[in-house]
């Protein structure tokens, strides 16, 4: 499945760029809420995410890079989220939260950062409907794959599997049409793609490109 970025679109023509996504062949819109506490960064919040979800035909998998993210979630229900990940690392009572993204309706999702290790999520992996394992270190679109991820991924996909849990795998960050295969290769669902995207000629067809490699 591919998850294009809504960070990396022309916010000026947002209308265009989610009619465009709406038509392609993406699952999801991946939708990053950055709040330059968390993050070092400031992308965009509800107002923006209510509008998007008017014109969008797709799920919204929106990935909160806040601080204290349960202050937030029945509000990110409301603007139209879909999925709602939190940071393993800003969640203080992390079994808490998921219970509290699923009591709302939506699917409960973790995002772990490069250096947080995979064990992190051993005893929360049956109560995680995704999984969104950053490649880059969380913040800005653009970055380049860290190769260790693909190892994580391994891992990640071995408990998974082990467990028995029904838990996508979401990699988040410098996926390329070159490092796509690899990366579903070493157990990946869903894929994030910003600049590979939006940068395109035609973001669409390149949508069609990584969505091919991930069948
Ligand atoms: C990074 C964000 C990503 C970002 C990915 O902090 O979580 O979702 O938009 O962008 P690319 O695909 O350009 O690395
Ligand atoms: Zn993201």
């Amino acid at each position: 499945m591919i998850a294009p970025s809504v960070l990396s679109a022309d916010f000026l023509n947002l209308g265009r760029d989610v009619e465009m996504i709406n038509e392609s062949e993406a699952a999801l819109f991946h939708v990053d809420v950055m709040d330059g506490r968390f993050v070092p960064n400031i992308s965009f919040g509800l107002p923006v995410i209510k509008a998007i979800k008017k014109l969008a035909k797709k799920a919204l998998d929106v990935h909160l890079m806040i601080v204290e993210p349960e202050k937030y979630f029945e509000d990110f229900k409301n603007a139209g989220a879909d999925i709602l990940s939190v940071h393993v690392e800003a969640s203080v009572h992390l079994h808490r939260s998921l219970q509290s993204i699923k009591a709302l309706g939506m699917k409960a999702g973790v995002a772990i950062n490069p250096h947080t290790p995979v064990s992190a999520l051993s005893e929360v992996i049956m109560d995680t409907d995704l999984v969104c394992m950053m490649s880059v270190n969380p913040g800005f679109g653009g970055q380049s794959f860290i190769p260790n991820t693909l190892n994580k991924i391994r891992e990640l996909k071995k408990m998974i599997t082990e467990k028995g849990a029904s838990t996508l795998i979401e990699i988040d960050g410098g996926v390329t049409l070159e490092n796509a295969a690899t990366i579903i290769e070493a157990g990946a669902d869903v894929l994030v793609a910003g600049n590979t995207v939006f940068s395109a000629a035609d973001p669409k067809k390149m949508i069609s490109d990584l969505h091919r490699l991930s069948k």
